[in-house]
């Protein structure tokens, strides 16, 4: 058995034993392959971690930065109470609706709002209005920009306020200094400030599975 394979087969024995069976999520992801999106979202024993850390937060109020197809904003928004809320925000419009259809079929749609459109904007429009601040920030989009969404982040958080960002070791890549690729870059820059910013408490986990080798980042708002 390849280390892959033995990834693999170490989440599928989680999984099984762990996370029961769930329609609504499953059908989201066979919605998301008939409707042609990547399969880039969280693995299912990542959900259920953005899950607990949700309810470990007590959150009632999530934001998340790109949606895709919504896999990881059910497991998120399944962390709310009947009163919570949860933004997440998507570029891309057929992205959104396919999202928006899964919201719906696990009767999660309440909850969310899906904003459409490219996230820096929708996010400096929040900040400006004066968005009270969110419990929960699940940043998940176009890695360039991470450095960007963490500012913007921090300005939509409060002490206490949990920032968690997803990719940010891509098979190792990140330790190119030199990297030519612009996402590399992104999660580098992001290191960087996370590592500058007295204003919030982090770290970062490597893991593997069946979405291959990659890594959180995790922290806390002071
Ligand atoms: N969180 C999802 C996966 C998100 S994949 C899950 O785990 O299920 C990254 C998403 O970010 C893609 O859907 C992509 O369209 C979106 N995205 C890329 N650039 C963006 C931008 N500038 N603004 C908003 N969303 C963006
Ligand atoms: C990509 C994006 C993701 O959010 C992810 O979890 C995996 C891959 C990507 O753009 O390749
Ligand atoms: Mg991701």
């Amino acid at each position: 058995m390849s280390e892959s394979q033995k990834w693999t087969a170490v989440d599928r024995y989680i999984e099984e034993r762990l996370i029961p069976k769930d329609e609504a999520l499953e059908k989201a992801l066979s919605a998301n392959r008939d409707a042609g999106l990547p399969s880039i979202d969280v693995a299912a024993n990542q959900g259920k971690l953005l899950h607990l850390l949700a309810r470990m937060q007590g959150a009632k109020r999530i934001l998340e930065i790109g949606t895709l197809g919504g896999y990881s904003t059910i497991w998120l928004g399944r962390a709310l109470p009947a009163d919570g809320k949860l933004v997440t925000l998507e570029l891309d419009p057929h992205y959104a609706e396919v999202a928006r259809r899964n919201f719906a079929h696990a009767g999660v749609d309440g909850l969310i709002e899906v904003k459409v459109g490219p996230a820096l904007a929708q996010l400096s429009l929040m900040a400006e209005e004066g968005e009270a601040p969110f419990d929960l920030i699940f940043i998940d989009a176009d890695k360039p920009n991470n450095p960007a969404y963490l500012g913007l982040a921090l300005k939509l958080s409060r002490p206490g306020t949990v920032i968690i960002g997803d990719n940010v070791v891509r098979d190792g890549e990140i330790l190119r200094e030199d990297s030519a690729d612009d996402r590399v870059q992104g999660i580098r820059s992001f290191f960087d400030m996370l590592a500058a910013e007295p204003g919030v408490d982090a770290t970062a986990i490597q893991t593997v599975g069946v979405k291959g080798y990659d890594g959180f980042a995790i922290g806390i708002v002071s």
